[in-house]
């Protein structure tokens, strides 16, 4: 494992705002949480169908501080305790951002502390280092969130190269737009994994697109219009749809091309380490396919619990840690960076 130069126990408080939840946590060397504490404004944003970005930016003032303290008092520790204060500064909502940005700012230069700021992918990445103990880079991590989906190498704690990416569509926004399209309300990704376990995955062939440039790229918008075609052909026929047969065979669909993509990368650069990280990474259908995968090819496959799947200030924490010990430091001009791409500072 790699070390800890400072010989001695490292604590760091971590803040996560950069979309619908408000969030704090307590990480000790890394691995260990000491709490994880996250609003969520889900059921606001389920209102509109989405999340409202002004909004969430709103929520999050409101509920900052509370969430922050509540994590300190789950800990039993005091800030004075800490030996950092982390903040995803990137990429996100920038209003999102802003909020956890200038309370991390304030809270470490009142209390002396340094500050670190994360990469939000590379914090839904470091969730997996959490409850696997034995987990430690090289390995092939397949990144899948409402905002993101890539295929990487994390060659190092905090160093990637990017195998694929999306070309439009990432796999959660797809889940939430076909959700959305059949009736069955936001965040659409939980709920058609629940309707898609009563359906049959072959009832409807939807297409498994492939990109032709780089093979390791993903390509979810082809397959979105498969499905609202569907929908509309049915409607216009006047026949009713059964939601888990279309469930069923669109999250096979998803499912198929990202363990075909993870898979084949993890053989062609030699890993024998496979890891699954974001919101989607909780997905039954995806744990499964990728579990039967990984055991017919002889790779160890790791992901986290759900609860460290979607957005928390936990995975912050353990992103955090590594590049506190390696030396990162954040300025107090520190700002929230939208579109901040991963590998970047
Ligand atoms: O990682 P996350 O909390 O936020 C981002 O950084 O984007 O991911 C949220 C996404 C949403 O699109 C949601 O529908 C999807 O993850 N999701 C799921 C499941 N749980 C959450 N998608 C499929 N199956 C699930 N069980
Ligand atoms: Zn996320």
């Amino acid at each position: 494992m790699k070390k800890n130069h400072m010989d001695k126990d490292v604590y760091i408080l971590a803040i996560e705002s950069s979309c619908d939840e408000t969030a704090a946590a307590v990480v000790k060397n890394g691995r260990q949480v000491l709490s994880n504490v996250i609003s969520s404004q889900i059921e606001l944003h389920t209102l509109y169908g989405g999340v409202v970005p002004e909004i969430a930016s709103r929520k999050h003032i409101e509920k900052i501080n509370q969430v922050i303290e509540t994590a300190l008092v789950q800990a039993d520790m005091s800030l004075e305790q800490m030996d950092a204060v982390a903040v995803t500064y990137g990429p996100g909502l920038v209003g999102a951002l802003l909020v956890g940005v200038a309370e991390a700012k304030a809270i470490a230069y009142g209390a002396g502390k340094p500050l670190v700021g994360v990469h939000h992918i590379e914090g839904h990445v470091s969730a997996n280092f959490i409850e696997h103990p034995d987990l430690e880079p090289p390995f092939v991590c397949l990144i899948v969130s409402g905002g993101h989906t890539h295929l990487v190498v994390v060659k190092d704690y905090g160093e990637f190269e990017i195998l694929g990416r999306t070309r439009d569509d990432a796999a959660g926004e797809a889940f939430d737009k076909v959700a959305r399209a059949v009736g069955l309300g936001y965040p659409g990704g939980p709920k058609i994994d629940k309707a898609a376990k009563e359906g049959n995955p072959s009832a409807i062939s939807f297409p498994r697109a492939k990109v032709d440039e780089n093979p390791y790229d993903f390509s979810f918008s082809g397959l979105k219009s498969a499905v609202l075609n569907y929908i509309n052909h049915a409607k216009m026929a006047g026949e009713e749809i059964y939601v888990p047969d279309l469930a069923a065979s669109f999250q096979k669909a998803v499912v198929d091309v990202l363990v075909s993509h993870t898979v084949e990368a993890a053989k062609e650069f030699g890993f024998q380490k496979v890891a699954m990280a974001g919101g989607v990474a909780s997905n039954s259908g995806l744990r499964k396919g990728m579990e039967e995968a990984c055991k017919r090819e002889g790779l160890s496959l790791y992901y986290p619990s759900p609860i460290y799947c979607t957005d928390n200030a936990a995975m912050i924490g353990a992103a955090a840690y590594y590049e506190y010990i390696n030396g990162a430091r954040a300025g107090w001009d520190l700002n929230a960076v939208p579109n901040l791409k991963l590998g970047e500072r």
